[in-house]
């Protein structure tokens, strides 16, 4: 019995994916097997799950894994949300391939603990806390001030910190709580950044793909509302928790593209170019993110769980780690839209809107320079 698989391609030019038949003999080397269905016995029944299995991890232990990063000795990184979850791995295989990390959280015992837990799986980790709270723009800005203090480069900025359908309640800035963790506070931590990343670019002996930015997003910015993004009611307070989660989501994905027209290989703006962006769907992961949410989706977790249908939280990291530091990663890439693992995928038709994108930064402008957190 064979099933068709996907795999990489391993010419180092090239990750995309082919599909290749394996026996199911084979099938236990390549797939971890959970024992309530070991103790199946030989049916019809335990083949499909076992085929299913096989075909969700496959995607996985096949294509990029961070094994491969190069050296990022001399690198340094800014993450957020990285105390926990898939940003906790970034940061962990980041600090592996010998970068400098700054660990953006809100919680300083938070930060503490993952650096402490990472510094024992990598003892020569270079990780630093940066307080960093997204539902307070203030912290972002004196977040992007203390690492200008610290640095004078920047490699790599992963804007992966985020909620997921919660309830509605309103930040210390007036906005929706995931349009502004998910989507505003990470715009604005990014142009606060900018000249660095630029200024990295630029620096004589820097080479293409030296410098990016990598926003999380997800799947879900299919659930924004019709317009897309709804700037005539930002905060959607008449729209329900996942159209607010997919609006967040959306903005992640045109501030990529945007950031990439304007300060790309290609990029338009006169301050300077040459970041390599992307937007990145790392999957369905087992995270804290799915206990927070308010859905009632959240009852069927351990359902879910024991079907096998998330991926760890380790795994959910890769095509972060892909985007923002691998060599196969290319200039045709920017801008691009990648689902697990480390594959270009196609997002929603609104996510191809420039000109919603355009609205979008000229709106985020707008806003933090009415608030004071940019220059007029
Ligand atoms: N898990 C999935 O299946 C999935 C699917 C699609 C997309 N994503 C995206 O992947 C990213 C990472 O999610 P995850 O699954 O790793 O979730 P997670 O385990 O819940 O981690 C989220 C991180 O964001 C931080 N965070 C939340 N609110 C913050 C705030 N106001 N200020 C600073 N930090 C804040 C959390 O810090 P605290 O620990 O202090 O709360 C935590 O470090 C998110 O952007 C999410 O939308 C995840």
């Amino acid at each position: 019995m064979y099933i068709r698989a996907l795999r990489a391609t391993s010419n180092g030019t090239d990750h995309s994916y082919n599909s290749v038949s394996l026996p199911t003999s084979q099938l236990k080397s390549f797939v971890v097997i959970p024992a309530w269905l070991k103790s199946f016995k030989k049916s019809a029944i335990r083949t499909f799950i076992l085929h299913i299995f096989a075909f969700s991890q496959l995607q996985i232990k096949m294509a990029f894994t961070p094994s491969s990063l190069p050296s990022l000795t001399g690198k340094i990184y800014v993450v957020t949300g990285g105390n926990t979850g898939i940003g906790r791995y970034t940061v962990q295989h980041l600090a592996e391939h010998g970068a400098r990390i700054y660990l953006g959280a809100r919680s300083e015992s938070k930060a503490n603990a993952a650096i402490t837990e990472i510094k024992r799986i990598v003892p020569s980790a270079d990780i630093n806390f940066l307080q960093i709270n997204l539902m307070d723009l203030k912290t972002v800005a004196v977040a992007a001030a203390e690492f200008k203090n610290k640095e004078t480069e920047l490699h790599g900025l992963v804007n992966n910190a985020g909620i997921m359908a919660t309830p509605f309640e309103k930040t210390k800035d007036n906005y929706e709580a995931q349009w502004q963790t998910n989507y505003l506070s990470h715009w604005l931590l990014t142009y606060l950044l900018l000249p660095t990343l630029l200024s990295t670019a630029a620096a004589p002996g820097a080479k293409p793909g030296d410098v990016r930015v990598v926003n999380l997003t997800s799947n879900g910015h299919n659930f924004a509302p019709s317009a897309g993004i709804n700037f005539a009611d930002i905060d959607l307070v008449k729209g329900g928790i996942w159209s607010r989660y997919g609006q967040s989501k959306l903005g992640n994905i045109l501030h990529a593209k945007t950031l990439a027209k304007l300060y790309g290989p290609n990029g338009t703006s006169d301050e300077g170019k040459g970041i390599w962006t992307a937007s990145v769907h790392p999957g369905s992961i087992n995270t804290q993110l799915n206990e927070r949410t308010s859905s009632p989706l959240k009852m069927l977790q351990p359902v879910l769980q024991a079907l096998g249908v998330y991926s760890t939280a380790d795994e959910g990291s890769y095509s972060s780690l892909f985007a923002v530091a691998s060599q196969d990663f290319k200039e045709s890439d920017v801008g691009g839209y990648f689902v697990p693992t480390a594959k270009k995928g196609k997002p929603s038709k609104k996510a191809g809107n420039e000109k919603l994108a355009e609205e979008l930064w000229s709106w985020s402008e707008k806003e933090m320079r009415g608030k004071g957190f940019i220059d007029a």
